[in-house]
This record gives structure tokens, sequence and C-alpha cells, in this order.
């Protein structure tokens, strides 16, 4: 019997890493055809893993002062060393690599680029040696850049001096660093973004003071810095097209957030107010890069704040992009407020009771994989079927932020797994039934990094990082092993064919 057991024993030791390799869901229900169309990557962002915060030069972004006030930062951290990217970067790409990651999204942050900020200043000399080592590191292991501009680290001296998005003076500033960053690595990165989630940036930064600078500028100071913004992005696709894209080989676009809007029961009302959140949410910007102008519902219901556009800019702003920009992370229903045709109520259950999906560790976010398909969907319907990049996608899993040590339990996340194989299956059905042309899709996050206000606490990362320990050390979650086997090693090359765009027929030369 004993001899029974120990050979048991020895044939589960042996089978046992296969058991463990198997326990991983199968691949998304994707055509093999639709993963090689899709460009697969991670994403991150300057002020959440760099780090090196006064290192060369940089001065500080508003999220730098912002942590330092007491309280503002839930776990009392800073982005003062982040991930340190800044110091890993070729450790973290050679990581990238073996994953087999071809795309990696992030961000430039504009004072370590521009330490003044301002249009006229000069560039800063270990800036630009930092980000162009980071691009020749990403070539030479083959990985293609895509670029933020704005990635919501508003430099603090255009804060001090103006206001940031308060002020119009943001278009001409940003304009020039963004011709700064398009000029220096221009031979380097074709794919760019101006903006990530102005929704987010104008809500959040500029509107209720809970993101950095956090100054509430309230109702007035929301619609003022989506309109800056607005044009501000136009006039750098404008000079992005103009000068520095003649051979039409880059890519330029917008990072819009949205979480889809389910309208609570099929009756009018609701589906009124649930088409009435995405207008408000995702038009205001999507409508104002595409139409040339804000949804109708905005101008009707916002007209005491919501500034209006000039013939000029309206021409300057429509199809300013060459891709649509999408992050997205979940659903939530709507249903009317009753009395007002114009108001809603976000639900995280059905009509019956039923929450959403599972919630994750961020209390705004339920795993909902159709909310992807039908996100991607409305925006075909919508946007005369533009390429969608998705720039975001992920889930934070609850409890991680507890977890002592690298031992092979803190690198479980089935929520995460289950998460990305449920919208990357839902994002095929978008392409394969729906006909939506997705080119990009980048999970959020390479690694775990610093969450804003969540600090440390709150992980999205595929690959841990363990905080407490001073080395930073990495290691590969089950999602990061899952994404690797099944999505970036069957992911398609970049060079997307077809995909160039007929500016002048876009009315883009304009
Ligand atoms: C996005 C943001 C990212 C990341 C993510 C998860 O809105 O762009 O920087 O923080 O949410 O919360």
């Amino acid at each position: 019997m004993g001899k029974v057991w120990a050979l048991g024993f020895a044939c589960w030791l042996l089978v046992s890493p296969l058991v463990l390799a198997q326990s991983l869901p199968g691949p998304p229900e994707c055509k093999a055809d639709t993963m090689k169309k899709i460009a697969f990557g991670v994403g991150s962002s300057a002020a959440q893993s760099e780090g090196a915060a006064a290192v060369g030069g940089r001065s500080p972004s508003v999220w730098d002062v912002f942590a330092k006030q007491p309280g503002k930062i839930q776990d009392g951290s800073s982005p003062a060393v982040a991930t340190d990217f800044f110091n890993k970067y070729k450790q973290d790409i050679a990581l990238m690599k073996s994953m087999g990651v071809k795309n990696f999204r992030m961000s430039i942050s504009w004072s370590r680029l521009l330490p003044q900020a301002v249009k006229g200043s000069s560039p800063s000399s270990d800036g630009v040696k930092f980000y162009r080592a980071v691009f020749k590191e990403l070539k030479d292991n083959g990985i293609e850049p895509a670029v933020t501009l704005y990635h919501w680290d508003m430099p603090q001296v255009l804060q001090d001096k103006y206001q940031g998005f308060i002020d119009r003076q943001i278009i001409e500033d940003f304009t020039y660093y963004a011709d700064v960053a398009f000029k220096t690595f221009g031979d380097q990165v074709k794919k760019w973004t101006t903006f990530n989630e102005p929704w987010v940036t104008c809500n959040l930064q500029y509107g209720n003071g809970d993101f950095a600078p956090g100054v509430q500028y309230g109702d007035s100071g929301k619609w003022k810095c989506g309109h800056n913004l607005l044009l501000a992005h136009a006039n750098a696709v404008r000079l992005f097209r103009q000068k520095y894209n003649s051979d039409k080989k880059g890519r330029i676009g917008m990072a819009l957030w949205s979480e889809w809007s389910e309208p609570w029961t099929d009756k009018f009302e609701d589906k009124r107010a649930a088409q009435n959140k995405i207008d408000i949410d995702f038009g205001w910007f999507a409508d104002a890069i595409h139409f040339g102008d804000y949804p109708a519902q905005a101008k009707k219901t916002q007209s005491a704040f919501l500034p209006v556009f000039t013939e000029e800019e309206k021409k300057l702003l429509r199809r300013s992009y060459d891709y649509m920009g999408l992050t997205i992370y979940t659903a939530k229903f709507a249903s009317e407020v009753p009395g007002n045709p114009n108001g809603w109520w976000v639900r995280t259950t059905d009509v019956n009771g039923k929450v959403v999906g599972q919630q994750a560790e961020s209390y705004w976010l339920y795993n909902v994989p159709w909310s992807i398909n039908r996100m991607l969907t409305y925006m075909k319907n919508r946007y005369d079927n533009p390429y969608i990049w998705v720039l975001e996608n992920g889930i934070s899993e609850k409890g991680e932020g507890n977890r002592v040590g690298m031992g092979p339990d803190t690198l479980r996340d089935p929520l995460r797994t289950d998460y990305f194989r449920g919208y990357i299956s839902e994002a095929c059905k978008a392409v394969e039934s729906n006909g939506v042309r997705l080119t990009h899709y980048f999970a959020w996050s390479f690694t775990d990094n610093w969450e804003w206000r969540e600090g440390f606490k709150t992980r999205f990362g595929v690959v841990r990082i363990d905080f407490a320990n001073p080395q930073l050390p990495r290691g590969i979650k089950d999602s990061g092993r899952w994404l690797s086997e099944h999505v970036f090693k069957k992911s398609g090359q970049t060079k997307q064919v077809g995909e160039v765009l007929n500016f002048d027929e876009l009315g883009a030369a304009c």
C-alpha cells in the first residue's frame, strides 16, 4: 500500500506543473485570423511608473505636489519612485519580450521633456536621452511603442501660471510640447495619443477636485477644460499631419473613457437615459473630434457653461483622429430620473436586483465582458466605422494589495484572467460578427503601479511588483501567463494592411 502511495505521489510531482499550467482557462473565443489582425500589447503611464521625479532637471507635475498634501493618497505614498521604470526599463522590456509582447503603450512626462513646460522653452537633454533610450530598447526587442503625450500629469508650473486647462494658453503650450515630441522622437515613434481620458481630466482634475491639482473648478471649470483640451488636441493633430506625417505612416488619436450604459428596463425612458449618459460622457469628446461639435444633448442641457466653437474651430476638430481610442473597463445600468427626461440614475444591479458582474477591488469596476462588444459596436454605428484602438482594458483583483512577498500564491489572479478571456472573446465577436474595425488592444496594466489616489493598494498589473521590497522585484501573474500564451504570442504584427486613411477625403487636410 505504502508503495502504491509513494508511486502515486511521485507521479503527482511529475504532472503537477502540467496540472498547474492547465488550470489556466483556454484561449479566448477568437478566430486565429482575428488574433493576427489585432495588435495586442500592454500599457502603463509615466506618472504611475517612472519615478525619478526630480532626476535630470525634471520639474514636478501636479501629482508630485498633490501627493505631498496629507490625506490625499490613501496609503500616504507618492509617485516619487513608483515602479522605478526610469531605472528598470531594460529589465521590464526584457520581461515584456519574454512574454511575447510586441506593443507597449506608455506616456511621456511633459515636465521631464520640457521642465519649464511653456512654448519656446528648451527640452531637457536628460529627458530626451531617457526617452530615446527607452524607444531604442523597445525597438531592439521587437516591441513597438504607442505614446501618449498627456496622461494626467500637468506640469505644476503651468498650474501655477494659469491653472492648466482652465486657460486658453494651454492650447499653445500643449501644441508646442507636441511639436517638440514629434520632432525629437518621430523617427522612433509612429503611434501617438494626444490625451488620456479627457473625461477624467475635466471631471476629476478640473471639475470636482478629487484628482490633482485638487482644486474645485466646478461645472464651469469642467466644460472649459474640455473645450481647451479639445482645441489643444485638434491643433496638435493638424501640426502632426502637416509637418510630421507626410508619408502617412504615423497614426494619431485620443484615448476616450467610457463605461457602457445599459438601459435598466426596456422602457423608452430608460433607453433615453442610457443614451443621454453616453452622449454626455463619451460624445462630449467623440462627437467633437468626429463631427466637429458637441452632442445636441450637451448643448441642450449644459448651455449655462458649455462654450461654443467657432466655424473655424469646428472645421479643425472634424475628423481630427486617425483611430478612435477607447479605454473601457465596465458597464452599469441607467434609468431615467422620474420627471426629468435629461437626468439618469446609475445602477449596479438590474431590475431584478442582480449585480451587473463580479466586483473588483476598485469600487467602480465590475467584470462585464459584453460591455466591450456593445461599446465597440456603438462606436462603429455612430462614428462611421472608425478604426478603433482599445488603449486600456483591465481589472483590479480584490485584496492583491495586501499580499506579502513573492511566493507563488501572490501571483494567482483568477478574476483578472477570467476578465481578459471574457473581454477579448467579446471584442473578437464585435470584429467577427459586427464588422468592428478593431486594430489594437492594450491590456491595462503591464506591471502593478502607482494607482493615483489609491496609491499602491489597488493593483491592475499582469506582472506583480512587491513594493515592500526596496528592490521592487517583478513576477508574472497567472493573467500575464495566460495573455502571453493565448494572446501576445498569437497576436499580429502592428503593420495594419489597409489601415491608411484617405486624409483628404476625410477633410483632415484643413
Ligand atoms: C484609467 C487610467 C489609468 C489607470 C486605470 C485604472 O482610467 O487611465 O491610469 O489608473 O484607469 O484605474
